[in-house]
């Protein structure tokens, strides 16, 4: 073991050149455990990267600038899904190549769990978070149970591909053996962790201790996904399989329709390489990415780039001219993921101001009131702009979006606005199949039971009266 541990002198000759060997403060007192883990960490550092970051001299885009002449993005609205608009891809159509697609076992499902619910104050993965508003089950559940879903329908067996950060990693494969996978045959779960990058004091530029032996670090972003999807053997799985397009999703939203075959079909029929759900924003703001075009390419810009006045301004209409709201819901296609691999900065980090817990050089611990460290993350729209005819396909908030992201006591997106959410699109799903749900009642709808509204219409008997609170979780799979 000791012979391992790099000397001190190693070390310090890598960190030097960069100002970082205060790293090596508390060395001499680390036992040989210690010792190795720091030695580990330093041994992976980008030192270049991080002092350019913190530089500036990786260009960070003018978004301000750009926000000013973009316009809006190449679109499938709501009200021309049924005949295709511009691109003339009417739904029957699109559903009809989808569903031949899913059929052929070519669609996979790409699910980001990395991130670690700060915001939400529950100190578990946020993927374990029960949920189901009658059942509780968790969003990890109820994930698992609509690709179960999709995969009986279509008649394969579709893979979800699962990535976790070094935070979540171990409790989410404790959480999943726990529960059997939900029901997922082991050969169609390909489990991942995403990689970790540092953060640096503001002023000094400075890597911050989160204790003597390591490290401040925090997941890569959901950008990180590509280099953990090829760096895991994902890629070379999903080619083995015969995956050619990713379902993405973010686990924080319960309502997203997983291998929604529409959009499948309008992203292959359009030849799209990526093609993303959108919202049509109700406020100029709302926290959302807007879907923009720039210069002929299509970009996201986050809620809190996008300047106010760009944010504000309406068409003719009077409607939102940035109306695409992003939902964080994209269709990739595997090729293209793997090209942007060969492209160098296709993914750029993003900078954020953060409040970052870490040791003082007296060995002291502070938990900064005050935003104290950058903290880089890569964004996985930032492939947008490489990718060939993208499309942004606009859905109904109520059909695909309620995120769990806030604490109880915000004014949406907590999870009592989740519940409420999934209730009302159960009951609008059982009402439209002619069941009556009495007021003031919660029923709500396993993907085992039935996926959509569709499915709920061929298992409920219209006349049916739900008086009582319900989970309806009749095997079908
Ligand atoms: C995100 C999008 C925003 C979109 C909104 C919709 C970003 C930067 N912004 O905002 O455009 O409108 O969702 O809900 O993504 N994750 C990881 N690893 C990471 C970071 C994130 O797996 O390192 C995943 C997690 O599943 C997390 C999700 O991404 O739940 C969202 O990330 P978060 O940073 O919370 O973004 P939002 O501010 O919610």
């Amino acid at each position: 073991m000791t012979s391992a541990i790099p000397d001190k002198q190693s070390l310090l000759a890598k960190l030097e050149p960069y100002g970082q060997q205060h790293l090596l403060q508390f060395w001499d007192e680390l036992p040989d455990e210690g010792k190795a883990r720091l030695a580990h960490q330093i041994g992976q550092l980008d030192l270049p990267l991080i002092q350019s970051l913190f530089l500036g001299e990786v260009d960070q885009p003018d978004w301000a600038e750009l926000a000013r002449r973009a316009s809006p993005p190449q679109a499938v609205r709501l009200s021309e899904r049924s005949e295709g608009g511009e691109l003339g891809i009417s739904s029957e159509a699109a559903r009809t190549r989808g569903i031949e697609s899913l059929s052929r076992g070519e669609v996979g499902v790409l699910l980001t769990a990395g991130g670690q619910g700060t915001r939400l104050g529950y100190d578990r993965p946020k993927c374990t978070y029960p949920i189901g508003p009658v059942s509780s089950a968790s969003l990890l559940q109820i994930h698992i149970e609509k690709v179960l879903a999709a995969s009986r329908r279509y008649g394969v067996k579709i893979p979800l591909y699962l990535m976790t950060s070094p935070g979540t990693h171990d409790e989410t494969l404790l959480f999943l053996n726990e529960n059997d996978r939900f029901g997922l045959p082991e050969a169609d779960l390909f489990v991942f962790c995403q990689g970790t990058m540092p953060a640096v004091d503001v002023e000094s530029g400075k890597l911050l201790l989160a204790a003597k032996d390591s490290l401040f670090q925090s997941p890569d972003g959901h950008g990180g996904t590509v280099a953990a999807l090829a760096s895991s053997g994902a890629l070379e799985q999903m080619d083995d399989r015969g995956i050619r397009q990713l379902f993405y999703l973010q686990v924080d939203n319960p309502l997203v329709p997983i291998g929604d075959p529409e959009v499948i079909g309008i992203h292959l029929l359009a030849g799209s390489e990526l093609t993303s759900l959108a919202v049509a924003k109700q406020t100029p703001q709302d926290k959302l990415g807007n879907f923009v075009s720039i210069d002929g390419r299509q970009q996201v810009i986050e809620y809190s780039d996008f300047p106010e006045e760009v944010a504000e301004l309406r068409d003719e209409q009077g409607e939102l001219k940035f109306w695409a709201g992003s939902i964080a819901v994209h269709v990739f296609e595997v090729e293209m993921l793997k090209r942007s691999l060969c492209e160098s900065h296709t993914l750029p980090f993003h900078i954020a101001r953060k409040k970052v817990p870490h040791l003082l050089p007296d060995g002291s611990e502070v938990s900064p009131k005050e935003p104290n460290a950058l903290k880089f993350e890569k964004f996985i729209f930032d492939l947008l702009p490489t990718a060939r005819r993208p499309i942004v396909v606009e859905f109904a908030e109520e059909d695909c979006f309620a995120p769990l992201k806030n604490a109880p006591g915000a004014p949406k997106d907590t999870a009592e606005y989740v519940q409420e959410m999934m209730v009302e699109q159960h009951h609008r799903w059982l009402q439209a199949a002619g069941a009556e749900v009495a007021e003031n009642i919660s029923v709500e709808i396993s993907p085992r039971f039935a996926l959509d509204a569709q499915e709920v219409a061929e298992c409920i008997t219209p006349g049916r009266v739900f008086s009582e609170p319900e989970y309806l979780v009749d095997e079908r799979l």
